[in-house]
């Protein structure tokens, strides 16, 4: 679980980098992306694991939930929960699965069509394409306003993920364990702020 989070991390990194130079220079936007969508190594390697990525941290997260309740099925007489975990960490299978629908809802927007657009009409050299195609995502108010609020679910999930897998993985030592922390909260707090200020950016300034 830990292993699958970390590489999804290093995923969102990339993902968010590419991304947003949508925002400040539309020609990169359009290379980079042409690159990763054409890329032999990215697309039948890199797109292949990173799948797997989603899936198997999706599987691994719903019985890991389902193990640790029938582990404690009868909540225990007396639980202030506040006082020995935290609301993120005591939920993160809401704020997973909350994710979840949001990749459900990415993957319609964007990923399909993608497919479609270079299997299906053929237009795989097209290499101009991509940047039109992002600011019409983000007329719709409805859909902003979805992914804005996944992306506040997203840094909710990575407030307690980041930091947990490394302790997961057995990576706890007096020295590094608070730098750790401090990472993970400002990955979880900036990482997500980057995408809402793709959103909202296209949203607005066009
Ligand atoms: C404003 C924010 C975002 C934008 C503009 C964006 C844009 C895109 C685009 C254009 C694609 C299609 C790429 C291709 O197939 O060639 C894509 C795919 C994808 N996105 Fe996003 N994305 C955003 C946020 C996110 C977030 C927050 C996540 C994860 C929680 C995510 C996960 C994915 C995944 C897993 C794919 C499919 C794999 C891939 O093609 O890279 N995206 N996104």
């Amino acid at each position: 679980m830990a292993l699958s989070g970390l590489f999804l991390i290093f995923f969102l990194l990339q993902h968010l980098t590419i991304n947003f130079t949508s925002v400040f220079s539309p020609e990169t936007f359009n290379e980079l992306s042409h690159f990763m969508g054409t890329n032999f190594v990215v697309q039948a390697i890199l797109q292949p694991v990173l799948a797997f990525g989603v899936f198997f941290h999706l599987a691994m997260g719903i019985r890991l939930e389902l193990m640790n309740r029938k582990a404690r099925p009868v909540k225990y007489a007396y639980s202030k929960p506040g006082a020995n975990s935290s609301w993120v960490s005591r939920n993160m299978i809401i704020t997973g699965i909350t994710v979840l629908l949001f990749l459900a809802l990415h993957f319609y927007d964007f990923w399909i069509p993608e497919l479609k657009i270079k299997y299906v009409d053929g237009l795989m050299d097209d290499t101009t394409r991509y940047y039109p195609e992002l600011l019409h995502k983000f007329e719709n108010p409805v859909r902003v306003g979805l992914y804005v609020l996944s992306f506040v679910f997203l840094a909710l999930h990575l407030l307690h993920g980041f930091q947990s897998a490394f302790q997961s993985m057995g990576a706890r030592h007096k020295k590094y364990t608070p730098i750790i922390e401090k990472l993970g909260t400002a990955y979880a707090v900036l990482v997500p702020f980057g995408f809402i200020v793709i959103a909202i950016y296209h949203f607005v300034a066009h």
